[in-house]
């Protein structure tokens, strides 16, 4: 079939397995990151512009407006430059540069928030007060508020069916990353209606506050909710069985340990919720087909969670989070350990 709109290219994602050393569980990755943007959030930006259009509050001539770390702003971006609508994103320092960088590229303005922020703390707050202020004053203007946006849930309900459909109905756990928990949300509504027995996971930074924990700041980017944030309206909480917290240490070592074992490269986010999906695999929590989402994909992280020297100034680097990562993910390389034996000269 032959497209012809970027928005057509959302969804239909890859699944992955990795190997588990426990014998009762596999572990599957459902690969978002191939959607057109690098991330899940593609398909709630979509579904949210879809909605605003339909129920009359965005239309020709209209403003996009949207608080975003980035994904959800590059979603935005790819929908707001194939219908023609104009896109501010509201963004802070703790963005990572290349996505803001995309957002560029396809016509974003983009308006930082003003105020003196440690390099790990996020101005969230600010960031949801501008862009309310600005999605108020400029006529034609929405402000997306994705963390109140029921149409940031119901984005994922192609995620849930398109899983069923690859794994035959047969998924026993989901494990997510947690930020607004839009996709989390989504995601263990779709699959507890086709099965009320599948164990549902969120995985939140050490040091965001979803599930009751303290907050302080983290590295870990796009995902939790920092301290003095509204936890998202659209996170259903009974949906939920599990809420759990991952350091950024194990989050970025589990990252670098599949990009260098499996050669595929998941951003930080993502390399928490595998780190704690298999935790729980290991210790007996979890058992049968576990899938976990690849949120985004390391090319956007490639400055920090994948620069050794960025990790050892922040203390970042712990070769034991590696080692415990090889023992639960028992990887075969068919190479690693041979002698290359030349066979001849090479004319
Ligand atoms: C990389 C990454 N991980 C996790 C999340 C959290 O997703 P959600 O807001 O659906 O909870 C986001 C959201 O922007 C993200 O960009």
């Amino acid at each position: 079939m032959i497209e012809t709109k970027v928005s057509n290219l959302i969804g239909n994602t890859p699944l992955m397995e990795v190997p588990v050393s426990a014998p009762n569980a596999r572990l599957l990755l459902k690969i978002e990151k191939n959607n057109p943007g690098g991330s899940m959030k593609d398909r709630m930006a979509r579904s949210m512009v879809m909605a605003a259009i339909r129920d009359g509050r965005l239309s020709a001539g209209g403003t996009i407006v949207e608080s975003s770390s980035g994904n959800t702003g590059i979603g935005l971006a790819i929908v707001a430059a194939e219908l023609g609508f104009r896109f501010i994103a509201v963004v802070d320092h703790h963005a990572a540069p290349d996505k803001l960088a995309v957002m560029k590229a396809m016509g974003t303005e983009l308006r930082f928030v003003e105020g003196d922020y440690a390099e790990d703390e996020v101005a969230v707050v600010e960031r949801q007060r501008l862009a309310a202020e600005l999605g108020s004053s400029i006529p034609g203007a929405i402000f997306m508020n994705q963390s109140d946006n029921p149409a940031n849930p119901e984005g994922y309900r192609g995620f849930v069916d398109e899983l069923l459909e690859q794994t035959n109905g047969k998924v026993d756990a989901f494990c997510g990353c947690t930020g607004t928990g839009g996709s989390l949300t989504g995601i263990a509504t779709g699959l507890k209606h086709y099965n009320p027995n599948i164990t549902t996971v969120g995985v939140e930074p050490k040091g965001s506050i979803v599930f009751g924990q303290p907050g302080h700041p983290y590295y870990q980017s796009g995902t939790g909710t920092p301290k003095g944030d509204e936890i998202g309206k659209v996170l259903d909480f009974s949906v939920i069985d599990i809420g759990t917290q991952v350091g950024d240490a194990e989050a970025f070592e589990a990252a670098r340990f599949l990009a260098q074992n499996t050669g595929l490269l998941v951003g930080g986010s993502t390399g928490g919720a595998i780190y704690k999906a298999l935790e729980l695999i290991h210790a007996g929590t979890l058992s049968g087909t576990v899938v976990c989402t690849i949120a985004d994909g390391g090319e956007k992280y490639l400055h920090t969670v994948f620069n050794e020297a960025w990790l050892a100034e922040r203390n970042l680097l712990d070769p034991a989070i590696g080692q415990q990562m090889a023992r639960w993910m028992p990887i075969h390389r068919p190479y690693a350990n041979t002698q290359f034996v030349p066979v001849g000269d090479v004319a």
